[in-house]
């Protein structure tokens, strides 16, 4: 596998197991503050990154590649509200789309179409969990403090049906 390829997809995977690990961390955080239907959401969104991970993980390694399993970062993470929460949720798939981006550009300067092929399911689905990201963070800041609001958001976020955006319908 070209190594520069296998560098970049490296770092990808870095960054999905980053999401994965962090959304883990806010779910357990709103579970503890009983916000039940938050917490199944961000549960349910950091498998789907650890999914992201696992599919570069195989992509690379099936093409004779190494993947690098990253440490976890020994930084703490810590949340006072539901919309820093979120805020911080935005941030991280901007970020994601930033380095998808990155890696589609290299595919292209490396003249490899097939791993290009391969990164546009990660395309089609940052444009999404962006979309999805940037919606709910409107919701939060239209509801502020409202306890009301905010018992509507959790619940609302229960029944919330990720798997077509997170998966790409597989
Ligand atoms: Fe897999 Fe939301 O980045």
């Amino acid at each position: 596998m070209n190594k520069r390829i296998e560098d970049v997809l490296n770092k990808q995977i870095k960054a999905e197991a980053s999401s994965s690990h962090h959304y883990l961390a806010m779910a357990s955080w709103a579970e503890v503050q009983g916000y039940s239907g938050v917490a199944k959401f961000l549960y349910r969104q950091s498998d789907e990154e650890r999914q992201h991970m696992l599919k570069l993980v195989r992509f690379i390694n099936e093409r004779g590649g190494e993947a690098i399993i990253p440490p976890l970062s020994s930084d703490a993470i810590s949340f006072n509200s539901l919309q820093e929460v979120f805020e911080q949720l935005f941030e991280h798939e901007v970020e994601v789309t930033r380095s998808i981006n990155e890696v589609v550009f290299i595919c292209l300067e490396e003249k490899d179409y097939t791993t290009h092929n391969f990164m546009q399911w990660y395309v089609a689905e940052q444009l999404e969990e962006e979309a999805l990201a940037r919606d709910i963070l409107d919701k939060l800041k239209l509801i502020g403090n409202d306890k009301g609001g905010l018992y509507l958001f959790d619940r609302d976020l229960e029944n919330f049906n990720t798997d077509s955006v997170a998966n790409g319908g597989q």
